[in-house]
């Protein structure tokens, strides 16, 4: 299994010219980390910057920060404000990040639409990154997803209060929620920790508390910090 790295860059930054720079040093310097065949990284900026990145990308996927539920046959339709599964598709996108704690919080977003955004994700072919802060919130969201569908999926667990707070999870407790998840999932999936990752603290994720990849914020849009912690593994 390729440990995965993934950027979310959430609401950042404000300018193209900006994204375009972070993109460009950090697809330099992911280009010259050799061995590299065990990683996949993913970043997933803004969807407004997604179509200025979609041709540039090679050693690397990108990813949405979020999707709308509704999966119309032709992948469009009267949703105002929306960005359908078949949209990210056909703009180059692999991945998806679904119910991060951000959404569920600032936007209400409840286990029931999350389960339908996974499976507008699945259907359409994108992998799709299910965030979860507890075991809890497994159950509903995965609710009616075929078990042959979970081979694009991927589950992440950010605990709230490592996100953004430079506090991370200590490495024991995230070790034992990494094998709850595992048990509660009952199927070979990969798990990633996302939480005030840094390129200190990265490899104690992958190799002491045994996930198979990361979520990353803050430090994704610190170019030099974000290849680094690619570097790590
Ligand atoms: P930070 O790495 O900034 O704590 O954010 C984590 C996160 O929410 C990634 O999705």
């Amino acid at each position: 299994m390729k440990t995965l790295i993934v950027a979310n860059w959430k609401c950042n930054p404000t300018t193209l010219s900006e994204a375009k720079r972070i993109f460009d040093l950090v697809k330099k310097g992911v280009d010259k980390i050799e061995n590299k065949k065990k990683v996949e990284v993913v970043v997933c900026p803004p969807f407004v910057y997604l179509s200025s990145f979609k041709f540039q990308v090679s050693s690397f996927k990108l990813g949405a920060q979020d999707v709308f539920w509704e999966n119309p046959p032709a992948g469009g339709g009267a949703f105002t404000g929306e960005i359908s599964a078949k949209m990210l598709k056909n703009l180059g996108c692999g991945y998806v990040i679904i119910g991060h704690s951000e959404r569920r919080k600032y936007f209400k977003e409840t286990d029931e639409t999350i389960n339908k955004k996974l499976k507008a994700a699945l259907e359409n072919g994108l992998k799709a990154i299910l965030c979860i802060d507890k075991k809890s919130q497994i159950k509903n969201a995965l609710k009616g997803i075929a078990k042959k569908q979970f081979k694009n999926l991927i589950l992440a667990y950010e605990p709230v209060f490592a996100i953004g707070t430079g506090k991370p999870c200590s490495i024991e407790k995230a070790r034992k929620m990494n094998f709850l998840i595992r048990k509660a999932v009952k199927i070979n999936i990969k798990i990633l920790y996302g939480g005030s990752v840094n390129s200190q603290n990265a490899a104690d994720f992958i190799k002491k508390a045994k996930f198979h990849g990361l979520l990353v914020g803050g430090a994704s849009l610190k170019p030099k910090e974000f290849v680094k912690i690619v570097k790590t593994m």
